[in-house]
């Protein structure tokens, strides 16, 4: 039996409902393995309004999921340890909570949507059963009444025949529908914030911009947070307020979405928009960058961009690493060429 339902959120310490839905803080996080320490989260700092969508964008390896996996509180650990930082919900320093606290806030705040909906869902009970048990938990409802909410929310994400469907298996839903599926798991309890990490990726073209414009309404009907995981700039163009573009565990570019389109200000992000896939090259990963990100237990000196920078000069060889640079008002580039960089269009 869970005891869920007596946790009262309003019992968090510092909870100030005037704060924002989610401020990340100089986020530290490594991995101690046997290769050594993989430096996964470099001093990672973004906010994120209700209602706004802000993408985390990079090259796979960049340290994305691991940030979203230590703002909810499942990074794997050991190997995984949060260093350094500070990761607020509405004022709430999640990190210093005990775990019944985080698990309700994870559970009833800041959702989250993987990028393997059939790993996520249990294969051994229905869909219906799975949403049911949400409201049981959490809510403390009835059997029939958390099944009939069960149902709403696959007509609320736009599962047709949804009282049918309820009575199904993970595995007898498509792809696209199945993460319509974990999508409703998600919004069940009503969160503020949801982190969709490659919510699409393993999804074809069609079904991923289907995905994406559900995703987009439900977080505009809600006045949601959503931060937007991806490797893939073609996907964040129409949905995102804002960017934070990643590499090597730091946030290197990070601008309102139009800007970073018309004038990316950081060599890296500027070879993001050249690799946009094209739809008639579809398969074949069109890279305009060189080589391989860094692995983070070996980041290079400096800027860890340099070695696959056209713009690279000596300084940036050279530690300190390049801090952000205000570009403008909202803007910041972790170039230090960045006004170079930003005038060569
Ligand atoms: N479970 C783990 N054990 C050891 N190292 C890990 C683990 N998860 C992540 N890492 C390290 O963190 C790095 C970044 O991973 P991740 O955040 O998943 O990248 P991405 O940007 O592709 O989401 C990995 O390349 C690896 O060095
Ligand atoms: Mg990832």
């Amino acid at each position: 039996m869970s005891t869920d339902v007596n946790v009262k959120l309003d019992a968090l310490p510092g909870l100030d409902s005037d704060a924002l839905p989610l401020e990340v803080k100089d986020l530290h996080v490594e991995f101690r393995t046997r290769n050594g320490i993989a430096r996964a989260v470099n001093g990672v700092s973004f906010s994120l309004r209700a209602g706004e969508t802000r993408a985390i964008l990079g090259e796979s390896g960049c340290g994305k999921s691991v940030t979203a996996q230590a703002i909810m509180g499942i990074l794997d650990s050991p190997p995984g340890f949060v260093t350094g930082g500070e990761i607020r919900y509405r004022g709430v320093d999640l990190l210093k909570l005990r775990e019944a606290q985080r698990r309700k806030v994870r559970a009833n705040r800041i959702a989250m949507i993987f990028q393997d909906a059939l790993s996520a869902l249990n294969p051994v009970f229905t869909v219906g059963f799975q949403l049911a048990e949400l409201f049981r938990k959490h809510r403390g409802m009835s059997r029939a009444a958390s099944k009939a909410r069960a149902v709403e929310l696959l007509d609320l994400v736009k599962i047709p025949a949804a009282k049918q469907r309820v009575n199904e298996y993970p595995h007898q839903f498509s792809g696209g529908m199945r993460q319509r599926v974990m999508i409703a798991m998600a919004l069940a309890l009503d969160p503020e914030v949801l982190i969709a990490d490659e919510p699409t990726t393993a999804l074809d073209v069609t079904v991923q911009a289907q995905i994406m414009t559900l995703l987009a309404e439900l977080q505009r009907e809600r006045n949601m947070g959503l931060l937007l995981i991806t490797h893939d700039m073609g996907v964040v163009a129409d949905v995102a307020d804002h960017i934070s573009v990643m590499y090597a565990g730091r946030v290197i570019e990070e601008a309102p979405v139009r800007d970073i389109y018309e004038s990316p200000s950081h060599p890296y992000t500027k070879g993001l928009l050249e690799s946009i896939p094209r739809l008639d090259l579809k398969g074949q990963e069109l890279s305009a960058i060189k080589g391989l990100p860094p692995l983070l237990t070996d980041i290079p000196k400096g800027c860890a961009f340099n070695p696959r920078c056209r713009y690279v000069q000596d300084a940036c060889r050279q530690d300190p690493v390049p801090t952000l640079y205000q570009v403008a008002p909202v803007r910041s580039s972790a170039c230090h060429f960045w006004k170079e960089v930003k005038a060569d269009v």
